[in-house]
């Protein structure tokens, strides 16, 4: 089994105290951030651009994983590279997705390619050889707080299957839904990157939170 990674999505953060929340979920284990980006367009609200990943980067050394959930992703590329994004992912209802992941790899960034529930993994496939990551959206994108829709783990075997048998290191993430009592699910349909908002900034007590997802983590024997 991959190593597995806790990504934190800050949607569900305190702004007034972003910096500190990020630093207790770093010095508690997770590797991500996971940065959520809404068009209003895409997706019917509105988050935040790419200024909040300027403020970020110099307080943190987590990897910092955007989600872009916006229309015509290759356009904002440059802006979130700047700002010092590690990881770029964006949908491909959105775009053409091969010159979307040449300019994230222009950058020198990683490129993850992003499906909604209702789009087949085979749609990834002619993309994969160029791609870090593949996110599985596990809720409509565009609201944390939402149940994760079951069928969404059957697409992560699926994808696992083809990357083992590819021989493939690209990695699997999943998005939406995810807390204490399913995560061991979504981390045996083969998904080696666990997304978590409200489950982990949406309590009053989010160190302990991380805590309790990294103790799940071990008994995979892994960190
Ligand atoms: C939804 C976002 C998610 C969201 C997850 O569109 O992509 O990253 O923050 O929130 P939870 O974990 O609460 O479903
Ligand atoms: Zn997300």
């Amino acid at each position: 089994m991959r190593r597995l990674k806790l990504a934190p999505s800050i949607l569900d953060a305190d702004f007034t105290r972003l910096g500190q929340q990020i630093n207790d979920i770093e010095c508690n284990g997770a590797e991500y951030l996971h940065a959520d980006v809404m068009d209003g367009h895409f997706v019917p609200n509105i988050s935040f651009g790419s200024p909040i990943i300027t403020s970020l980067r110099p307080i943190t050394n987590l990897m910092i994983d955007v989600h872009l959930m916006v229309e015509n992703p290759k356009q904002y590329v440059s802006d979130f590279a700047s700002a010092g994004a590690d990881i770029i992912n964006f949908h491909l209802e959105a775009c053409e997705p091969g010159p979307v992941i040449k300019a994230i790899k222009a950058e020198g960034k990683k490129a993850g390619l992003t499906i909604k529930p209702a789009t087949s993994v085979d749609e990834v496939y002619p993309f994969i050889d160029d791609l870090d990551l593949i996110l599985v959206m596990s809720v409509e994108p565009g609201f944390g707080g939402q149940k994760l829709i079951p069928d969404c783990l059957r697409k992560a075997h699926v994808l696992a299957d083809y990357i083992e048998k590819n021989g493939l290191e690209t990695e699997i993430e999943m998005d939406g839904g995810i807390g204490l009592s399913n995560v061991r699910e979504v981390i045996q349909s083969g998904v080696n990157v666990v997304v978590a908002g409200s489950a982990i900034f949406g309590i009053a007590d989010s160190k302990a939170a991380v805590c309790a997802f990294m103790d799940i983590f071990k008994t995979y024997g892994i960190k």
